[in-house]
């Protein structure tokens, strides 16, 4: 079958189509963040068996959806998306995102969030899409508030303290410490809640035709 027969959605320069099991062996082997603040983001060491699990474990979860996102022109892999919590009958759902660390701030992110978006809200009929993003995730807030998300709440979500243990003690950390809380052998990361509804993707989608 023609590769682009699988795309669910194509944007400018990034297509979308389902996640598959061989999209694992590539996302292990994406080069590493080296930005203290996405280590998060990095894939992990996983073994052919390990990543046959992982692969199953995520497809079987109900109210769980994975996307790959391509570079269109080449079918590579370049990010992955992900819905959880999905809700059928409320049409939500809640969206996390990745890209490889080697593709950042070139555009793609907003391209890729754009053309799924589109499809979210016109061919899945959906009604709501929510996210929650670090404090200090700066370039990911600024592509969500692009595209039209909004603030609608705040929360604080408890990490190891191994998760980030340079944060109270590095001083090129200093800017974002403020997003950050310590609790005995834990860390909390300030996270905003954001949502952008079908109302408002329509309202921003006759902006941008006008
Ligand atoms: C978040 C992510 C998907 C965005 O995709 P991307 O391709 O890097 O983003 P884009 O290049 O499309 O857009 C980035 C925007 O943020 C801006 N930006 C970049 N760094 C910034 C910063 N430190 N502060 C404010 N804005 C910033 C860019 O200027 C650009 O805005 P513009 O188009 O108005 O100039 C991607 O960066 C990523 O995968 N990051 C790592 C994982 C992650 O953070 N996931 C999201 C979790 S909620």
């Amino acid at each position: 079958m023609d590769k682009t027969e699988q795309h669910l959605a194509r944007g400018e320069r990034v297509a979308i189509r389902p996640f598959t099991r061989a999209d694992v062996d590539d996302w292990v082997a994406w080069p590493q963040h080296q930005d203290p603040l996405f280590r998060d983001y990095n894939s992990p060491h996983l073994s052919p068996r390990e990543r046959d699990l992982w692969y199953a474990d995520r497809a079987a979860r109900p109210d769980h959806e994975m996307y790959a996102l391509l570079d269109a022109g080449s079918d590579r892999l370049i990010g992955r998306l992900f819905l959880r919590q999905i809700d059928r009958v409320k049409g939500s759902a809640v969206l996390g995102v990745d890209l490889r660390s080697d593709m950042l701030n070139a555009g793609l992110g907003t391209d890729a969030l754009r053309t799924f978006t589109r499809y979210y809200f016109t061919v899945l009929q959906q009604n709501s899409l929510k996210l929650d993003v670090a404090g200090y995730n700066y370039r990911a807030q600024r592509v969500y508030e692009k595209l039209g998300w909004v603030y609608v709440g705040e929360h604080w979500n408890t990490y190891p303290s191994v998760f980030m243990p340079n944060i109270f003690s590095d001083p090129q950390l200093e800017s974002v410490r403020k997003y950050f809380r310590s609790g005995p052998g834990s860390v909390s990361v300030l996270h905003y809640d954001m949502e952008l509804t079908r109302e408002r993707w329509e309202e921003m989608n006759d902006i941008a035709q006008k």
